[in-house]
């Protein structure tokens, strides 16, 4: 019944589309998100927000008066704090140099369907895990959605060493069997264990195609296929917060 609705209102608004703008109809419709729910997968970044390693949390977010009548905020956040994304030189130092900062990740990777996996609450993200979850054969983008959530560890200001991310082998197989996905999302504020950090990005980033899209906000959010939408600020820095919002259309 809600499917019928959703694709009348869908023809309806294709239909007023094509009448009012003919010329441009074309190019609105595929991106078009009338009869789609969005859902905001970003934590808001304010001051004290939790941090990698920090108990107090960080990010300053500074609103002073500028002459009489206005305010002008001033940022004072690590590029990784809050939801954001890695570069490849946020672990090969040397790529810096070369320019695989955030400004230069392939948008085409950030933007389009993706899968919402849940994985088992009593472990990491291993090989095990990961052969454990069947990701079909194609597949580009996926994100985890771990006890990371079910924790809800970003309500908590101080920073939760035992967080659930990749394990070394569970990377290793990833790049080895599941070849095929380039966005790899995650609840909390790394991709891999607080243990394998150095391992885990090593491997994910070796070949400067697969971008971790670190810290979503997943709690109203139920595993199945999506569309994403993840925009990074054009920032030449290895990382960089980004936006990213989920679309679910009929
Ligand atoms: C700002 O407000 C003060 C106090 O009302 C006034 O003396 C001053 O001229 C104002 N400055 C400007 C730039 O408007
Ligand atoms: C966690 O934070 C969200 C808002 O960000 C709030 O809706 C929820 O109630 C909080 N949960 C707890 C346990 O504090
Ligand atoms: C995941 O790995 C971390 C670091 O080794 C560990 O502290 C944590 O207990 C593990 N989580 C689970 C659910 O096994
Ligand atoms: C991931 O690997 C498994 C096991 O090799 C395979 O069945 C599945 O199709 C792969 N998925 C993707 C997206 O490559
Ligand atoms: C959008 O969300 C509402 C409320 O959660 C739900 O009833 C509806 O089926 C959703 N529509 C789509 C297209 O997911």
């Amino acid at each position: 019944m809600v499917n019928i609705t959703c694709w009348l209102l869908l023809a309806l608004a294709y239909i007023v589309l094509l009448a009012t703008t003919p010329t441009i109809a074309t190019k609105l419709i595929p991106s078009d998100l009338e009869g789609c729910n969005i859902t905001d997968i970003t934590h808001t970044l304010q001051n004290g927000i939790a941090s990698f390693d920090s108990d107090e949390g960080a990010g300053e977010i500074i609103n002073e008066k500028y002459g009489n009548h206005t305010i002008v905020g001033r940022l004072q956040i690590g590029t990784h704090l809050g939801t954001h994304v890695d570069a490849p030189s946020h672990i090969y130092k040397n790529l810096l140099k070369e320019g695989f900062t955030a400004d230069a990740l392939d948008l085409r990777t950030l933007i389009g369907p993706v899968l919402v996996v849940e994985t088992p609450t009593n472990d990491n993200i291993t090989a095990e895990v990961l052969a454990s979850l069947k990701i079909p054969e194609g597949t580009k983008r996926v994100i985890f959605k771990t006890s990371n959530t079910h924790k809800q560890l970003m309500n908590r200001t101080a920073f939760a060493e035992d967080y659930t991310g990749f394990t070394e082998d569970g990377a290793r197989w990833f790049v080895k069997n599941n070849s095929s996905v380039k966005f790899v999302g995650i609840d909390y504020m790394s991709i891999a264990t607080k243990k394998d950090v150095v391992p885990v990005h090593r491997i994910l980033l070796k070949n400067k195609d697969i971008i971790p899209v670190e810290n979503l906000k997943l709690d109203k959010v139920e595993p199945g296929p999506y569309t994403v939408y993840c925009l990074p600020l054009n920032l030449l820095a290895e990382a960089s917060p980004v936006r990213c919002i989920l679309a679910a259309c009929c």
